[in-house]
Protein backbone atom coordinates (compact mmCIF):
# COMPACT_ATOMS: atom_id res chain seq x y z
CA UNK A 1 0.00 0.00 0.00
CA UNK A 2 1.55 3.81 -1.21
CA UNK A 3 1.79 5.84 2.47
CA UNK A 4 2.35 8.94 1.49
CA UNK A 5 6.54 9.77 2.19
CA UNK A 6 5.89 13.53 4.40
CA UNK A 7 3.76 11.05 6.92
CA UNK A 8 5.23 7.62 7.22
CA UNK A 9 8.93 7.82 8.19
CA UNK A 10 9.61 3.56 8.22
CA UNK A 11 12.17 2.30 11.09
CA UNK A 12 14.75 -0.70 10.20
CA UNK A 13 15.29 -3.65 11.46
CA UNK A 14 16.07 -3.19 15.20
CA UNK A 15 18.91 -4.99 16.92
CA UNK A 16 18.13 -7.71 19.36
CA UNK A 17 17.22 -11.08 20.31
CA UNK A 18 14.50 -12.18 18.37
CA UNK A 19 12.86 -16.00 18.32
CA UNK A 20 12.98 -17.78 14.78
CA UNK A 21 11.27 -21.06 16.13
CA UNK A 22 9.11 -23.23 19.30
CA UNK A 23 12.14 -25.30 20.29
CA UNK A 24 9.50 -28.42 20.18
CA UNK A 25 9.19 -27.72 16.37
CA UNK A 26 13.51 -28.41 15.55
CA UNK A 27 14.07 -32.16 15.77
CA UNK A 28 17.07 -33.16 15.57
CA UNK A 29 18.51 -33.86 11.88
CA UNK A 30 15.70 -31.03 11.11
CA UNK A 31 16.91 -28.26 8.68
CA UNK A 32 14.53 -25.73 7.88
CA UNK A 33 14.86 -22.76 5.43
CA UNK A 34 14.33 -19.39 7.35
CA UNK A 35 13.45 -15.79 6.26
CA UNK A 36 13.88 -13.16 9.18
CA UNK A 37 15.70 -9.93 9.96
CA UNK A 38 15.73 -9.35 5.99
CA UNK A 39 18.34 -12.39 5.80
CA UNK A 40 17.85 -15.89 4.29
CA UNK A 41 18.96 -17.96 6.52
CA UNK A 42 18.96 -21.90 7.39
CA UNK A 43 17.99 -23.15 10.71
CA UNK A 44 18.99 -26.89 11.71
CA UNK A 45 19.52 -29.06 14.73
CA UNK A 46 22.90 -31.03 15.35
CA UNK A 47 23.29 -34.67 15.95
CA UNK A 48 24.44 -33.23 19.88
CA UNK A 49 20.92 -31.18 20.17
CA UNK A 50 22.64 -27.98 18.98
CA UNK A 51 20.02 -25.33 17.01
CA UNK A 52 21.99 -23.42 14.28
CA UNK A 53 21.57 -20.68 12.13
CA UNK A 54 23.91 -19.98 9.05
CA UNK A 55 23.76 -17.76 6.33
CA UNK A 56 21.46 -19.73 3.60
CA UNK A 57 23.30 -19.34 0.15
CA UNK A 58 26.25 -21.87 -0.05
CA UNK A 59 29.71 -20.64 -0.88
CA UNK A 60 30.53 -22.73 -3.95
CA UNK A 61 27.80 -22.57 -6.14
CA UNK A 62 24.85 -21.05 -4.11
CA UNK A 63 22.27 -23.49 -3.67
CA UNK A 64 19.53 -23.26 -0.53
CA UNK A 65 21.28 -25.03 2.36
CA UNK A 66 17.41 -25.00 3.92
CA UNK A 67 16.33 -26.65 0.84
CA UNK A 68 17.24 -29.87 0.82
CA UNK A 69 20.20 -29.82 3.26
CA UNK A 70 20.68 -32.60 5.39
CA UNK A 71 22.41 -32.65 8.64
CA UNK A 72 25.66 -35.03 9.28
CA UNK A 73 26.93 -34.48 12.54
CA UNK A 74 27.08 -30.86 13.25
CA UNK A 75 27.38 -29.50 10.06
CA UNK A 76 24.71 -29.16 7.11
CA UNK A 77 25.21 -30.56 3.65
CA UNK A 78 25.04 -28.60 0.58
CA UNK A 79 22.11 -30.28 -1.36
CA UNK A 80 23.78 -29.64 -4.73
CA UNK A 81 27.17 -31.16 -4.59
CA UNK A 82 27.38 -31.82 -0.96
CA UNK A 83 29.79 -29.33 0.94
CA UNK A 84 29.81 -29.85 4.70
CA UNK A 85 29.37 -26.06 6.13
CA UNK A 86 29.73 -26.47 10.45
CA UNK A 87 27.10 -24.88 12.32
CA UNK A 88 29.04 -23.14 14.82
CA UNK A 89 31.53 -21.46 12.63
CA UNK A 90 30.38 -21.61 9.44
CA UNK A 91 33.32 -23.29 7.71
CA UNK A 92 33.31 -25.36 5.18
CA UNK A 93 34.90 -28.75 6.88
CA UNK A 94 34.67 -31.15 3.96
CA UNK A 95 33.95 -31.48 0.12
CA UNK A 96 33.35 -35.20 -0.49
CA UNK A 97 34.66 -35.11 -4.20
CA UNK A 98 37.83 -33.25 -3.53
CA UNK A 99 40.70 -32.90 -1.38
CA UNK A 100 41.02 -29.34 -1.26
CA UNK A 101 39.06 -26.75 0.22
CA UNK A 102 39.30 -23.49 -0.73
CA UNK A 103 40.76 -20.95 1.41
CA UNK A 104 37.98 -19.26 3.49
CA UNK A 105 35.18 -21.19 2.37
CA UNK A 106 32.43 -20.54 4.40
CA UNK A 107 29.21 -18.70 5.92
CA UNK A 108 28.33 -16.54 8.14
CA UNK A 109 27.01 -18.19 11.08
CA UNK A 110 25.10 -16.55 13.23
CA UNK A 111 25.01 -16.07 17.19
CA UNK A 112 22.03 -18.75 18.85
CA UNK A 113 20.52 -19.36 22.03
CA UNK A 114 17.90 -21.73 22.90
CA UNK A 115 15.62 -20.37 26.02
CA UNK A 116 12.07 -20.68 27.56
CA UNK A 117 11.02 -22.72 24.77
CA UNK A 118 12.17 -20.77 21.71
CA UNK A 119 15.10 -20.74 19.59
CA UNK A 120 16.66 -16.93 19.05
CA UNK A 121 18.75 -15.54 16.95
CA UNK A 122 21.04 -12.25 17.62
CA UNK A 123 20.29 -9.70 14.83
CA UNK A 124 23.05 -6.58 14.89
CA UNK A 125 22.76 -4.10 12.24
CA UNK A 126 26.95 -4.11 12.21
CA UNK A 127 27.25 -7.47 12.80
CA UNK A 128 27.90 -6.66 16.34
CA UNK A 129 28.29 -9.70 18.46
CA UNK A 130 25.85 -10.28 21.56
CA UNK A 131 25.41 -7.14 23.93
CA UNK A 132 22.81 -7.99 26.55
CA UNK A 133 20.72 -10.86 27.18
CA UNK A 134 17.16 -11.70 28.79
CA UNK A 135 16.80 -14.49 31.54
CA UNK A 136 15.25 -17.87 31.51
CA UNK A 137 12.17 -17.95 33.43
CA UNK A 138 11.52 -20.87 36.12
CA UNK A 139 7.87 -21.31 35.14
CA UNK A 140 8.87 -23.08 31.83
CA UNK A 141 10.75 -25.55 34.24
CA UNK A 142 8.24 -25.59 36.97
CA UNK A 143 6.04 -28.76 37.46
CA UNK A 144 3.15 -26.48 38.63
CA UNK A 145 2.74 -24.96 35.54
CA UNK A 146 1.45 -26.57 32.80
CA UNK A 147 3.07 -27.47 29.40
CA UNK A 148 2.83 -23.88 26.99
CA UNK A 149 -0.53 -23.93 24.50
CA UNK A 150 1.23 -21.94 21.43
CA UNK A 151 -0.13 -19.92 19.19
CA UNK A 152 1.14 -17.93 16.00
CA UNK A 153 0.46 -15.27 13.53
CA UNK A 154 1.95 -13.21 10.83
CA UNK A 155 1.17 -9.47 10.28
CA UNK A 156 1.79 -6.48 8.93
CA UNK A 157 3.33 -4.25 10.80
CA UNK A 158 6.70 -2.74 12.55
CA UNK A 159 8.06 -4.79 15.56
CA UNK A 160 8.33 -1.39 16.93
CA UNK A 161 5.23 -0.35 16.67
CA UNK A 162 3.50 -3.65 17.65
CA UNK A 163 5.62 -3.38 20.82
CA UNK A 164 4.45 0.44 21.29
CA UNK A 165 0.91 -0.94 21.37
CA UNK A 166 1.58 -2.35 25.16
CA UNK A 167 2.76 0.86 26.39
CA UNK A 168 0.15 2.56 24.58
CA UNK A 169 -2.97 2.50 27.29
CA UNK A 170 -5.37 4.61 26.18
CA UNK A 171 -6.10 2.02 23.13
CA UNK A 172 -6.85 -0.88 25.88
CA UNK A 173 -10.08 1.46 26.29
CA UNK A 174 -10.71 2.11 22.59
CA UNK A 175 -9.53 -1.30 20.82
CA UNK A 176 -9.91 -3.46 23.44
CA UNK A 177 -12.33 -4.44 26.16
CA UNK A 178 -10.84 -2.05 29.20
CA UNK A 179 -14.22 -0.46 30.42
CA UNK A 180 -12.10 2.76 30.94
CA UNK A 181 -8.82 3.45 30.16
CA UNK A 182 -6.65 1.85 32.44
CA UNK A 183 -3.66 3.03 34.56
CA UNK A 184 -0.44 1.65 34.59
CA UNK A 185 3.23 2.43 36.05
CA UNK A 186 6.11 2.24 33.76
CA UNK A 187 9.75 1.12 35.29
CA UNK A 188 12.51 1.22 33.17
CA UNK A 189 15.80 -0.55 34.57
CA UNK A 190 18.63 2.29 34.50
CA UNK A 191 21.07 1.54 31.14
CA UNK A 192 19.00 -1.38 30.26
CA UNK A 193 17.22 -2.91 28.04
CA UNK A 194 14.62 -4.35 30.29
CA UNK A 195 11.23 -2.61 31.58
CA UNK A 196 8.18 -3.26 33.41
CA UNK A 197 4.81 -2.14 32.96
CA UNK A 198 2.03 -2.69 35.75
CA UNK A 199 -1.52 -2.19 35.88
CA UNK A 200 -4.23 -3.46 37.70
CA UNK A 201 -8.23 -4.62 37.03
CA UNK A 202 -10.65 -6.31 39.32
CA UNK A 203 -11.89 -9.66 38.16
CA UNK A 204 -14.84 -11.67 38.56
CA UNK A 205 -13.90 -15.67 38.71
CA UNK A 206 -15.35 -18.52 39.50
CA UNK A 207 -13.12 -18.32 42.60
CA UNK A 208 -14.31 -14.71 43.59
CA UNK A 209 -13.39 -11.44 42.99
CA UNK A 210 -9.56 -10.42 42.89
CA UNK A 211 -7.77 -7.15 42.04
CA UNK A 212 -5.92 -8.48 39.20
CA UNK A 213 -2.06 -7.26 38.82
CA UNK A 214 -0.57 -7.57 35.33
CA UNK A 215 2.93 -7.54 35.02
CA UNK A 216 4.37 -6.56 31.43
CA UNK A 217 8.25 -7.72 31.60
CA UNK A 218 10.37 -6.58 27.99
CA UNK A 219 13.50 -7.09 26.87
CA UNK A 220 14.20 -5.63 24.03
CA UNK A 221 11.63 -5.07 20.99
CA UNK A 222 10.92 -8.59 20.65
CA UNK A 223 9.83 -10.34 24.07
CA UNK A 224 7.49 -9.64 26.37
CA UNK A 225 6.56 -11.81 29.83
CA UNK A 226 2.96 -10.71 30.68
CA UNK A 227 2.11 -12.56 34.11
CA UNK A 228 -1.36 -12.00 35.75
CA UNK A 229 -1.29 -12.44 39.53
CA UNK A 230 -3.79 -11.29 42.49
CA UNK A 231 -5.48 -14.98 43.51
CA UNK A 232 -3.37 -16.29 45.87
CA UNK A 233 -1.74 -19.90 44.78
CA UNK A 234 -2.71 -19.17 41.19
CA UNK A 235 -0.63 -17.63 38.15
CA UNK A 236 -0.93 -17.16 34.34
CA UNK A 237 1.74 -16.45 32.04
CA UNK A 238 1.63 -15.28 28.30
CA UNK A 239 5.32 -14.82 26.76
CA UNK A 240 4.94 -13.22 23.27
CA UNK A 241 8.04 -13.31 21.11
CA UNK A 242 7.70 -10.85 18.17
CA UNK A 243 10.35 -11.21 15.52
CA UNK A 244 10.64 -9.12 12.46
CA UNK A 245 10.23 -11.00 8.57
CA UNK A 246 11.63 -7.63 7.37
CA UNK A 247 10.99 -3.75 7.93
CA UNK A 248 7.11 -4.42 7.26
CA UNK A 249 5.98 -7.80 8.60
CA UNK A 250 6.67 -9.62 11.43
CA UNK A 251 6.12 -13.23 12.79
CA UNK A 252 4.56 -13.70 16.40
CA UNK A 253 4.90 -16.49 18.82
CA UNK A 254 2.80 -16.90 21.82
CA UNK A 255 3.03 -19.20 24.75
CA UNK A 256 0.09 -19.54 27.59
CA UNK A 257 1.30 -21.29 30.62
CA UNK A 258 -1.19 -21.70 34.01
CA UNK A 259 -0.73 -22.87 37.25
CA UNK A 260 -2.08 -26.19 37.34
CA UNK A 261 -4.75 -24.94 39.70
CA UNK A 262 -6.03 -21.87 37.28
CA UNK A 263 -5.71 -23.32 34.00
CA UNK A 264 -9.02 -25.40 33.70
CA UNK A 265 -10.43 -22.38 35.17
CA UNK A 266 -9.52 -19.35 33.23
CA UNK A 267 -6.73 -20.84 30.65
CA UNK A 268 -8.60 -20.97 28.00
CA UNK A 269 -10.76 -17.93 28.64
CA UNK A 270 -7.32 -16.13 28.77
CA UNK A 271 -6.03 -17.49 25.69
CA UNK A 272 -9.02 -16.52 23.87
CA UNK A 273 -8.72 -13.22 24.75
CA UNK A 274 -5.10 -12.88 23.87
CA UNK A 275 -6.39 -13.95 20.34
CA UNK A 276 -9.14 -11.67 19.83
CA UNK A 277 -7.01 -8.74 21.68
CA UNK A 278 -4.41 -9.53 18.29
CA UNK A 279 -7.32 -9.59 15.97
CA UNK A 280 -8.46 -6.27 17.30
CA UNK A 281 -5.17 -4.65 16.58
CA UNK A 282 -4.53 -6.03 13.30
CA UNK A 283 -5.91 -3.80 11.24
CA UNK A 284 -4.96 -0.79 13.06
CA UNK A 285 -1.02 -1.66 12.35
CA UNK A 286 -1.98 -2.96 8.63
CA UNK A 287 -3.23 0.52 7.75
CA UNK A 288 -1.06 3.06 9.87
CA UNK A 289 2.12 5.08 9.13
CA UNK A 290 4.57 5.12 11.53
CA UNK A 291 4.99 8.96 12.57
CA UNK A 292 7.95 10.04 13.68
CA UNK A 293 6.37 13.22 15.19
CA UNK A 294 3.36 12.48 17.25
CA UNK A 295 1.00 14.79 18.51
CA UNK A 296 0.52 13.56 21.85
CA UNK A 297 -1.27 14.74 24.87
CA UNK A 298 -0.30 14.69 28.32
CA UNK A 299 -2.03 11.21 28.56
CA UNK A 300 0.12 10.02 26.22
CA UNK A 301 3.61 10.05 27.47
CA UNK A 302 3.97 6.42 27.76
CA UNK A 303 4.06 6.04 23.83
CA UNK A 304 6.89 9.09 24.26
CA UNK A 305 8.95 7.62 27.22
CA UNK A 306 8.84 3.86 25.10
CA UNK A 307 10.27 5.56 22.18
CA UNK A 308 12.97 7.42 23.60
CA UNK A 309 13.83 3.38 25.35
CA UNK A 310 13.51 2.15 21.50
CA UNK A 311 16.30 4.44 20.40
CA UNK A 312 18.97 1.87 21.84
CA UNK A 313 17.95 -0.63 19.41
CA UNK A 314 19.15 0.81 16.44
CA UNK A 315 22.80 2.50 14.85
CA UNK A 316 21.93 5.10 13.38
CA UNK A 317 19.66 7.83 14.70
CA UNK A 318 15.94 7.16 13.49
CA UNK A 319 13.37 9.74 12.55
CA UNK A 320 11.71 8.83 15.67
CA UNK A 321 14.63 11.31 17.54
CA UNK A 322 11.73 14.28 16.58
CA UNK A 323 9.12 12.57 19.13
CA UNK A 324 8.88 15.13 21.51
S1 LIG B 1 26.28 -25.29 -4.34
FE1 LIG B 1 26.59 -26.15 -2.43
S2 LIG B 1 27.96 -27.75 -2.80
FE2 LIG B 1 27.71 -26.83 -4.73
FE1 LIG C 1 -3.61 -3.71 21.31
Amino acid sequence: MAKRENEHTPLPVPNGWFAVEFSRDLHEGDVKPIFYCGEELVLFRTRSGKARILDAFCPHLGAHLGHGGRVMGESVRCPFHAWQLDGETGRCTNVPYSDQIPNGAGVRAWDVQEKNGLIWIWHHATGAPPEWDFPALPEFDDEEWTEPRNFEAIFEAHVQDTHENNNDNVHFHFVHTASEIPDQEVVYTPNSTHYRITSYSTRETALGTFRIATERDSWGLGLNAIYNSGIPGAGLLLYAATTPIDEHRVHSRWQLTATRNLVDIAGEEFMKAVTTGVEEDLDIWKYKVHRARPMLTKEDRFVADFRRWARQFYCEPTADEETP
